[in-house]
């Protein structure tokens, strides 16, 4: 944590505010700030009352003993209780008016659409997961998945948890090298890929990246491959198994599992600020409770919905509100393959019209990107059916929130501005629609049952409308219970940084109203269109280049992703510094980390800026790469000149 992370300057001023339209909050599940303040109130005083209470939503085989065991780090809920999220999300919906109804919307990029209903889609996870079972998967082995946005991801997924296979699932646009450290960091015994998935028209090569990957994972045994785009593939005999061919042979008959409360239901990879990736560990209640019962009052679910929300399963915000949240909600939740703008601009707008989207939930990143094509887009196409209005992954600036308002929700909609992260497994921080009342750029307060609070470094709260720390006072039931492999980086990123709480890395302000403003990571890791990266990564791909010397990578304001990502380099001696190279480290990194991670801007310098100590001076370098005036204290630089040559580069 820098060191000035508690003393941050908010310079945002906003006054709007937009209460919940009357005729929303009628029909709504909170219907007012009383209604929310009680909640709030009572899970305060009696938390493990509370939690118990809602832990009746889900479907057990047998009941907990104790709700929360709680020794700090760690935390166990429902001890003792039994259940499966498989059953949760497919079985217990079909003895109800829920068989026949549609669970997963899908349409390719290409056009073709697809409806599964419960029981179909049941049917195919009872299949699947009979496949892994037949391939010698067991309770506890770790499984990747490496797979396009398809109804098969999903199905992917809910087998593993079916039989107590612990899911791994990496975001398509990574490389083959990080598919590899993720492989051999959960020491995942099988993954399960496609030959490709479409994206902007061109097909995404993930069987050749698998292939690559699995040179260096020693862990896997096999690859089953889904045939998604009929791509001209290499088959390892032995090793690589067909989708189709597997599944024609899989029984449709597979209990789900009765499985401990805690037992591990995923892993998922996200950056931290130094070293490797951190294996994110969710376990099955708690996150089950979580997802479904803030999917259900921040979206303010109602059974004729029709849900969409735009991530990537890939990400955190798939695994919870595309997958699990939805699907143990009994929901109709939309998932569609490929880009926002093939073949044109509309076809989010498209979709939203097609299929009667009532509920929408995207990010920042894209709403800028929509701003910049133009209104003519959303213009052309009826929206009317849309009731509410999610945004995730970063701030939304005020002017991206107006426009959201205004273009897409017609002034009608509430909108959503929800905080939280991959480690909170759930929503955390954003209005419940009915009962309080928005203000663009503000997640606004607390979900009933979340004690946050901005505090300095000690845990003191700061005064309102000052810049501090977010952190979070108590266990909650989808909090991540550990880094996988690595309880001591647990301990000390999340729990060590502020006294006895959990510690987000976000800086944020809370105003006279109780509204939590959001400020950004103060940690280095960047949030390029919503996704997390983190410089050292970066830095680390630089430097593994024969060329490089030494790298580093600060983000820089960026129009369209929110956060760009600029790099310093400095070259190996006698290396001529040249356009041609700064294109091969930018490709370079796209290789190394995927396309996400390519940076913005490569500038050559002689030498970085550094303390006395030898710390590298990012401040310096972020105004540096934001064309920004460096202001404040430059006394502990050790090399004045090494400034004045980066200000006369070109970035
Ligand atoms: C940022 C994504 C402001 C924040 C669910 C957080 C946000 C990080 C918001 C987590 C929001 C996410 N307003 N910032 N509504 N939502 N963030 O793990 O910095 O990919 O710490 O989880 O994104 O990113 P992650």
């Amino acid at each position: 944590m820098s060191a000035s992370a508690s003393h941050i300057t908010s310079v945002l001023k906003e006054t709007r505010s937009f209460p919940p339209p009357p005729r929303f909050a009628a029909h709504a599940h909170i219907r007012s700030l009383e209604e929310y303040e009680e909640l709030c109130q009572r899970a305060r005083e009696n938390p493990e009352a509370f939690w118990a209470d809602q832990a009746e939503r889900l479907h057990w085989f047998q009941r907990w003993q104790q709700v929360l065991d709680w020794k700090e780090p760690h935390a166990q809920w429902f001890v003792g209780g039994k259940l499966n999220a498989s059953y949760n999300c497919l079985d217990r919906h079909l003895n109800t008016p829920h068989k026949n109804k549609a669970a997963i919307i899908w349409e390719g990029e290409p056009g073709e659409s697809r409806i599964l209903t419960y029981q179909t889609l049941h049917r195919e996870v009872c299949q699947f997961a009979n496949v892994l079972k037949a391939l010698g998967m067991q309770p506890g082995d770790r499984v990747t998945i490496y797979m396009p946005m398809v109804p098969e991801l999903a199905i992917a997924m809910l087998a593993c948890a079916r039989i107590g296979v612990t899911h791994s699932v990496i975001f398509g646009g990574f490389s083959a090298d990080a598919v590899a450290d993720r492989n051999n960091d959960a020491k995942s015994r099988l993954i399960i890929t496609a030959d490709g998935g479409w994206r902007r028209g061109k097909v995404i090569p993930l069987k050749d990246n698998v292939d690559e990957a699995l040179t260096k994972s020693t862990t896997i045994e096999k690859c089953i491959v889904l045939n998604r785009c009929h791509q001209q593939i290499t088959m390892k005999p032995g090793r690589d198994l067909w989708w189709h061919e597997l599944m024609a042979q899989a029984s449709a008959d597979c209990p789900a599992v009765p499985l401990d409360s805690e037992h591990p239901l995923y892993i998922l990879y996200t950056s931290g600020s130094t070293g490797k990736p951190k294996g994110i560990l969710h376990t099955t209640a708690g996150y089950l409770l979580g997802t479904s019962l803030t999917h259900e009052w921040i979206f303010d679910l109602r059974e004729e919905d029709t849900y969409w929300c735009t991530a990537d399963i890939g990400w955190v915000t798939g695994h919870s509100y595309i997958v699990y949240g939805p699907l143990c909600n009994g929901a109709t939740t939309l998932m569609y393959e490929g880009a926002p703008n093939y073949p044109r601009e509309d076809r989010f707008w498209e979709i939203i019209e097609k299929y009667q989207v009532n509920i929408f939930y995207t990010a920042p990143t894209a709403i800028r990107a929509f701003i910049k094509w133009g209104d003519k887009w959303p213009n052309g196409h009826d929206l009317s059916s849309l009731r509410l209005l999610g945004s995730v992954g970063e701030p939304i600036n005020p002017e991206a929130w107006m426009w959201y308002h205004t273009v897409i929700g017609k002034e009608k909609c509430p909108i959503v501005d929800t905080w939280w992260q991959t480690e909170t497994g759930a929503i955390m921080i954003a209005p419940v629609p009915g009962a309080i009342a928005t203000k663009p750029g503000s997640a606004t307060r607390p979900f009933p049952g979340i004690i946050a609070e901005v505090v300095d470094r000690q845990g003191r709260p700061v005064p309102d409308n000052t810049g501090g720390l977010l952190v979070i006072r108590q266990p909650w039931p989808a909090m991540l219970r550990t880094i996988y492999g690595d309880d001591e980086r647990y301990r000390q990123q999340y729990w060590n940084q502020v006294p006895h709480c959990y510690f987000t890395a976000d800086g944020a302000r809370r105003d006279s109203d109780g509204y939590i403003w959001i400020m950004g990571r103060v940690d280095d890791v960047l949030n390029v269109a919503g996704h997390r990266l983190s410089t050292m990564e970066i830095e680390s791909a630089l430097v593994h280049h024969p060329k490089v010397a030494e790298a580093a990578v600060v983000g820089r304001p960026d129009e369209i992703k929110g956060e760009g990502i600029a790099c310093f380099v400095t070259l190996v001696g006698g290396v001529p510094a040249s356009d041609e190279l700064k294109k091969e480290l930018r490709e370079h990194v796209a290789h190394e980390i995927g396309a996400l991670a390519r940076p913005d801007d490569i500038r050559f310098t002689e030498a970085l800026p550094k303390t006395r100590s030898g710390k590298i001076m990012r401040r310096l370098l972020r105004d540096i790469a934001s064309g920004r005036e460096t202001v404040g204290d430059t006394t502990t630089l050790e090399d004045y000149s090494a400034l004045a040559r980066l200000r006369e580069e070109e970035a």
